[in-house]
């Protein structure tokens, strides 16, 4: 088989570039710990509103000094649609979904999860500044979809609950 000199230059290229992905993929899993999520629990969607703690949802001061801010997701509203937390606390959100696969986003921080019927989604997020930060659903859910918004009031301590 004859390959012409620019096509080898070609397929070289392709190769150290597949290389170098390959490796990079490697790298984050076995270096940085990447990993796919995983739900941390589960639990009935028939049952939510009845298995704790999705039966109150709301926020939780933990003996660390953390925070549970317990959230469920239905179309088109999330429970409780507004979380008052000091600045500079660290939240850990439990998240689950009564229906339908919903989408929790809040933009400037590292919350981007899927909200899954039957799953419970965890992520722990820090607020560090004293601003309103909204929770936004980013999966189409229905035809309220645009509206299921809600929002973290992060206060100075004083103002805090
Ligand atoms: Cu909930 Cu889109």
């Amino acid at each position: 088989m004859k390959v012409e000199r620019y096509e080898r230059y070609f397929l070289i290229v392709v190769a150290v570039f597949l290389g170098l992905a390959i490796g990079a993929l490697v790298a984050t899993v076995t270096q940085d710990h990447a990993s796919l999520p995983e739900p941390s629990d589960r639990v009935d969607p028939q049952l939510v509103r009845s298995t704790p703690p999705f039966d109150a949802p709301g926020v939780r001061e933990l003996d660390n000094g953390e925070y549970e801010v317990v959230i469920v997701a239905q179309a088109w509203q999330w429970d409780p649609v507004e979380v008052t937390l000091p600045v500079g606390a660290t939240a850990n959100l439990r998240v689950t979904s009564v229906d339908v696969v919903h989408g929790m986003r809040v933009p400037d921080t590292n919350v981007n999860a899927m909200v899954i019927p039957g799953q419970v989604t965890e992520v722990t997020v820090t607020f560090d500044e004293a601003k309103d930060y909204s929770l936004i659903c980013h999966e189409y859910c229905g035809i309220g979809h645009h509206n299921m918004g809600g929002v973290f009031h992060i206060v100075d301590e004083e103002s805090a609950p």
